[in-house]
């Protein structure tokens, strides 16, 4: 049995926040900073627009459901956790690239290049203060960076080495829920589909989303 497990809204949310942050990382390597800012911003609104489906979106996309507990994680450990969606473990290393996202976008608000470049904060935060912001932001591209690559490696190895398909979950929306996490048959009636909020309620809470991050970004002032 196919069943919807990510809806549209949390798979193009996660394709373009991972095109938007390639492009940030691509762009200040070309000394790009005008996109570099562009990309930054877009990151920003996706992760806003995430944290809020996260309290108001489909069951799988909501933190009340996915953000383990100690019991989950050690049921998960132990191969007994049963569930769709984010596993346990999975889940932690979601909320830290929101978070590692979030501290990023915020830090790159106040950061400037010494030469051309402000984040639209960083004359109103003052010299000194912009600059230990540009240290943090410079620093923390590698913790971005570590957890990236560590979610890439774990996507890998379930895709690989315990075949299971969650890129193409990630893509089509739809995973097989004859298995379980661990690649065991679940018994027939044994999981129920996820409810699925309508995907048109992602385009008031993204005109939500532009608005708060175009505020963070003194958009309003420009
Ligand atoms: C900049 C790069 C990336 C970032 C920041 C990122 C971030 C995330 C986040 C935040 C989620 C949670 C989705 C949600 O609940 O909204 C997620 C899930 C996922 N990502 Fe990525 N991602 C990146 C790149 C990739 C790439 C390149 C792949 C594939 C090769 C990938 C495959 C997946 C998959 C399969 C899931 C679902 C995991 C699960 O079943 O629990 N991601 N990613
Ligand atoms: C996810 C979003 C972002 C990522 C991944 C990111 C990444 C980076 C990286 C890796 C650098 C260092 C480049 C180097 O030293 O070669 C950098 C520099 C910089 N970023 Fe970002 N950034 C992001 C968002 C932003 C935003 C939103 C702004 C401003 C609005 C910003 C402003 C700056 C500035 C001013 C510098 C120059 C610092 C310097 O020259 O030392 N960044 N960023």
């Amino acid at each position: 049995m196919r069943i919807t497990i990510w809806d549209l809204p949390v798979r193009l949310c996660h394709w373009l926040l991972a095109l938007s942050i390639a492009g940030a990382f691509i762009s200040v390597n070309m000394g790009e900073m005008e996109w570099h800012m562009r990309f930054g911003f877009a990151a920003g609104v996706l992760v806003v627009f995430r944290l809020i489906w996260g309290l108001i979106g489909s069951e799988t996309a909501r933190f009340t459901r996915f953000i383990p507990g100690p019991g989950s994680i050690v049921s998960y450990l132990r191969g007994t956790w049963r569930g769709l969606g984010h596993n346990p473990l999975g889940a932690l290393s979601v909320l830290a690239m929101l978070a590692a996202v979030i501290f990023q976008v915020a830090t790159g608000t106040m950061s400037n290049d010494d030469i051309l470049f402000d984040g639209p904060w960083a004359v109103r935060v003052g010299k000194d203060t912009s600059d230990m912001m540009t240290g943090w932001h410079t620093t923390s591209r590698w913790v971005l960076l570590g957890l990236i690559g560590l979610h890439i490696l774990a996507v890998a190895v379930y895709t690989f080495l315990l075949k299971k398909p969650l890129v193409r979950a990630m893509i089509t929306g739809k995973m097989d829920a004859g298995k379980t996490d661990a690649g065991e048959a679940v018994p027939e009636g044994g999981v129920r589909a996820p409810r699925m909020r309508h995907p048109l309620v992602a385009v008031p809470v993204l005109a939500v989303a532009i608005a708060v991050t175009a505020i963070g970004f003194r958009y309003w002032l420009a």
